[in-house]
């Protein structure tokens, strides 16, 4: 049997001076650790979607990858007690005349545990069947003592046009009902640490923006989000939406994958004070970077502007106008118009979209 190769990875003292740090092993990375007088190896590689384990932290024994906080044995790779055969590969490793050596090729294989997909990884193809609308009111309200919303009014009278006029299905989404958590930065950590489905999404089966997700990139031919102004800007739940939303754009990011195809968005803005333009901008260039169509003049909206601000008749003034309405019946009508031209002339999925003066981060 050949004699097992070891290879230098450094000072031993080095490595003692820090619980757990990444070194290089020959043109491979691994995780080396060092706990209770005992080092351990293993890949640097995490095996959910290949986070940098030597980032990561100690917890007792085991490796904690700095992306989504899976665990691997220090030593052995195994996962966390349980999850044994979801495993790393580990490494020989001994200290010899003060230097740290590491055997050439790791002493244990990887593992997987058959996983199951979720939902939200499948087919991008569209569902057969009719015209979908998709609203989403982003307004928050408290939502045991209810108000009237001027922006979710005017959405649902373009959803109930859809519906009786267009004879499109529709659905209405309101993130005040939905339980789910603020995006808590994985791109911030690398950009292949935002997954599809989202992080989030994809370790807690308690969040709820799962529903946003399918009705955004799955079920719908045109969104129309709702938002009332404010400071200037869309409302906080909005935000906390659309920050979530960074996992679709991004797969164009990493995976040259455009999620949104042949999809229409439309926006519904109100405020007591002006700020339109500002909040349809942002509304605007959001959808359509991750990938919607906008129809036509994109939105509509409502202030009473900053000197008539009048917050008393503020909500009566939008349940009373007719032209209001109307034009939330013409909005989703122009996105109908947009959609079904779209459809029909078979934007279809095989063709290709350059992500146009943004390089994917695989090319770096
Ligand atoms: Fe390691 Fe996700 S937990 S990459």
């Amino acid at each position: 049997m050949a004699a097992e190769e070891w290879i230098d990875v450094g000072a031993a003292e080095d490595f003692r001076r820090q619980p757990l740090r990444e070194a290089s092993l020959g043109e491979r990375k691994v995780a080396v650790s060092f706990k209770d007088g005992k080092f351990g190896v293993i890949s640097n590689v995490c095996n959910h979607v290949g986070g940098p384990l030597g980032k990561g932290r100690l917890d007792g024994e085991f490796v904690v990858c700095p992306w989504h906080q899976y665990k691997f044995h220090r030593c052995t790779g195994e996962g966390e007690p349980g999850y044994e055969a979801d495993k790393v590969p580990g490494y020989g490793v001994k200290e010899e005349n003060g230097r740290l050596l590491v055997t050439a090729k790791p002493v244990s294989k990887r593992g997987h545990l058959p996983h199951e997909a979720h939902p939200l990884e499948r087919s991008l193809d569209r569902a057969p069947g009719g015209l979908r609308v998709g609203g989403i009111s982003t307004t928050a309200m408290d939502p045991k003592n209810p108000r009237f919303s001027t922006s979710e009014h005017l959405l649902t009278v373009a959803l109930d046009h859809a519906k009786a006029a267009l004879g499109a299905e529709t659905k209405l989404i309101r993130l005040n009902d939905l339980n789910f958590r603020h995006c808590e930065g994985y791109y911030s950590k690398a950009a292949k640490a935002c997954t599809w489905p989202c992080s989030i999404t994809s370790m807690d089966q308690t969040d709820q923006l799962d529903r946003v997700y399918d009705m955004a990139v799955f079920w719908a031919d045109i969104l129309i989000v709702s938002t009332p102004i404010r400071w200037g800007a869309a409302s906080s739940l909005y935000y906390k939406m659309v920050e979530r939303m960074n996992c679709i754009q991004n797969q164009i990011t990493i995976n040259d994958k455009v999620m949104i195809r042949n999809k229409v968005a439309a926006f519904i803005i109100t405020g007591g004070q002006d700020g339109i333009q500002a909040v349809a901008g942002q509304m605007m260039g959001f959808f359509s970077e991750i990938g919607f169509l906008l129809p036509q003049f994109p939105f509509i909206a409502h202030s009473l502007g900053w000197e008539a601000e009048d917050m008393e008749r503020n909500v009566d003034f939008v349940e009373a106008s007719d032209h209001l309405r109307a034009g939330a019946r013409e909005l989703v009508g122009r996105a109908a118009e947009t959609a079904r031209c779209v459809l029909e002339q078979h934007m279809t999925t095989s063709r290709k979209i350059e992500p146009g003066g943004r390089k994917a981060s695989a090319d770096r």
